[in-house]
């Protein structure tokens, strides 16, 4: 079943090009042969309207899913107009948070089988709440308990760490964004152009998948490490907290996600010449700001890895201080799908050579059927 891979996880982080595609398949137009350009989901197709009106949509998860929600959430807001809350499960239920008739609650489950996000589903079902699943396994119960969904046909994911169900979530939540905003005029091109790139993630993945061995290397100079940070902002807050976990998770090694806009509230303090810290600052519209950061974090002497677009590590990196990973670049709301790709190798190869058990990690299981 692993085929040439040695673990479940390293096949499922390179089944990505093939998992986006099958996530995908018979749900974009790309506007040939006279269709225009758009997106079906059958799933939601009835639901649409409702959730357009909605009050507000309410975006529940636990680990991994919830951050897949984090990463799409702005795409929601832009193109549906309607405010995104989110809620991890197990906070949901703990504050016991109000959810109404006029809300529309999202349940992102891999599974579709997690105790938390399905007592939240029960919960948000009972106030009148229309509830969404996104999940990979069909039939499931959160799949079977929802009113409506879209299934991301990832394929089976059998390692512990969640990898290629993550970005289909990712691509499934985007396509979710497009369909709520079909209708309006004054986004047609900004959806247009994301159709585009969606259609292209698949191949830009592969190329960042070339990273591979430059990762591995990057592992060597890290493995023993006692703590990684990982600091990222806008649509990538999302991708530093999935990589944090990942590392934390697999590797057994601490690491934080941290967003960049609350470096000075605090994490900053960490930072000295020891620390090995990642910097997210691919090309999209809060670049600069991340090139700040940059600065300020250099000027404390910072050790910084530098993730940014194929080009940019000059400009990103003028006095050359930093090690700098370049990523290929698509639409600021697809480029989290390719900037966790080579984090995710990242902490695979730091299991390895850490010696743990890369698909099956100390303490946890795949699916987490209790409070
Ligand atoms: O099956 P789910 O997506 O509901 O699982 C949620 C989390 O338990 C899961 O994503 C967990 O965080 C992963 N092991 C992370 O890799």
């Amino acid at each position: 079943m692993k085929g040439n891979y040695e673990h479940y996880m390293q096949k499922e982080i390179h089944e990505q090009p093939d998992s986006l595609t099958t996530t995908m398949r018979g749900r974009l137009t790309s506007g040939e042969g006279g269709k225009p350009k758009g997106v079906v989901l059958g799933g939601l197709k009835e639901h649409v309207d409702t959730i357009r009106r909605s009050r507000r949509i309410i975006f529940i998860g636990c680990g991994t899913s919830y951050h897949a929600a984090l990463a799409s959430r702005q795409i929601i807001e832009q193109l549906s107009g309607v405010p995104v809350t989110m809620e991890l499960a197990s906070d949901l239920l703990d504050r016991q948070c109000p959810i109404f008739r006029e809300d529309t609650a999202v349940f992102v489950s891999q599974s579709g089988e997690t105790a938390d996000t399905l007592l939240a589903l029960e919960y948000a079902k009972k106030r009148g709440a229309l509830c969404v699943g996104v999940t990979n396994t069909v039939g499931s119960a959160i799949a079977r308990g929802t009113h409506c969904g879209v299934h991301i046909n990832a394929g089976a994911e059998i390692g512990v760490a969640s990898t290629k169900a993550y970005t289909s979530q990712i691509a499934v939540m985007t396509m979710i964004a497009l369909a709520l905003g079909q209708d309006s005029i004054s986004n047609r091109e900004m959806r247009e152009a994301i159709i585009d790139d969606l259609l292209r993630l698949p191949e830009k993945v592969r190329e960042v998948l070339k990273l591979d061995e430059a990762m591995r290397e990057l592992a060597r100079e890290l493995v023993n490490e006692q703590s990684l940070l990982v600091f990222g902002r806008g649509y990538n807050y999302a991708t530093a907290l999935e990589a944090a976990l990942k590392v934390k998770e697999v590797a057994l090694m601490h690491s934080e996600g941290i967003l960049a806009g609350e470096m000075k509230h605090g994490p900053l303090a960490l930072v000295d010449e020891t620390m090995p810290i990642i910097v997210l600052a691919t090309r999209d519209a809060i670049q600069q700001k991340q090139q700040s950061v940059i600065q300020q974090l250099l000027a404390r002497k910072g050790r910084l890895i530098i993730v940014c677009t194929e080009g940019d590590s000059v400009k990103m990196c003028p006095s050359g201080k930093a090690k700098v990973i370049e990523v290929p670049h698509i639409a600021d709301c697809l480029q989290t799908v390719v900037n966790i790709v080579p984090l995710q190798l990242l902490s695979y190869h730091l299991t390895v050579l850490r010696g743990f058990n890369v698909d099956q990690p100390r303490n946890l299981a795949k699916s987490v059927t209790t409070e």
